[in-house]
């Protein structure tokens, strides 16, 4: 097999998740979810630890789960829209995968992130933080190996050109 995973990065709302589960059925590996990962071992909700520890406890155990699930093969791993900020977890992403970049259009993503409350950068002026966010990241997934615009295409299709990018095409 040529890749050990198939890592899933991007902003919020770039479909990840749902990318991720889809591939995760075609190829019959694990579905990883990284925000999972973290509630799970820290028995509490992403909001509950920002409030009541800080984002930087959060990035902390973040590096933590991402350097544990990245020793282990075939997964499809979706990591949080910020797990890229940090260089050790670049490296592991890369070292151990292929680390594909989902996007998708300021528009895109405030529709689908509107109706959840779950995400702790998102909290206030919606369209005013993703903006903000956007333009601070604008260059944080250039290091993934290949890119996909999600806007307007249809999740098989997405899932079809990361198989095909993979070495898979035609499966
Ligand atoms: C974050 C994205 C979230 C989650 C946390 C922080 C970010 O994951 O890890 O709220 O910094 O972009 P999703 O991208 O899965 O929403």
């Amino acid at each position: 097999m040529k890749y050990s995973n198939l890592v899933l990065i991007g902003f919020m709302g770039t479909g990840k998740s749902t990318v991720g589960l889809a591939l995760s059925g075609k190829l019959g590996w694990s579905f990883v979810d990284v925000d999972a990962k973290i509630e799970e071992k820290e028995g509490r909700t992403i909001p509950e630890m920002f409030a009541q520890n800080g984002e930087a406890y959060f990035r902390q155990v973040e590096t933590a789960v991402i350097a544990d699930i990245m020793q282990q093969n075939r997964q499809i791993v979706s990591m949080g829209g910020g797990a890229v900020l940090a260089a050790g977890n670049r490296a592991r992403m890369s070292s151990n995968g292929l680390v594909i970049a989902l996007s998708a259009s300021v528009e895109t993503i405030i529709e689908r992130v509107r109706a959840d409350q779950n995400r702790p950068l998102l909290q206030g002026n919606l369209e005013e933080r993703v903006a903000s966010l956007m333009e601070q990241r604008k260059n944080a997934y250039d290091f993934a190996d290949i890119h996909i615009n999600t806007d307007n295409m249809p999740v098989q299709d997405i899932v079809a050109a990361i198989l095909k990018a993979g070495g898979w095409g035609g499966e």
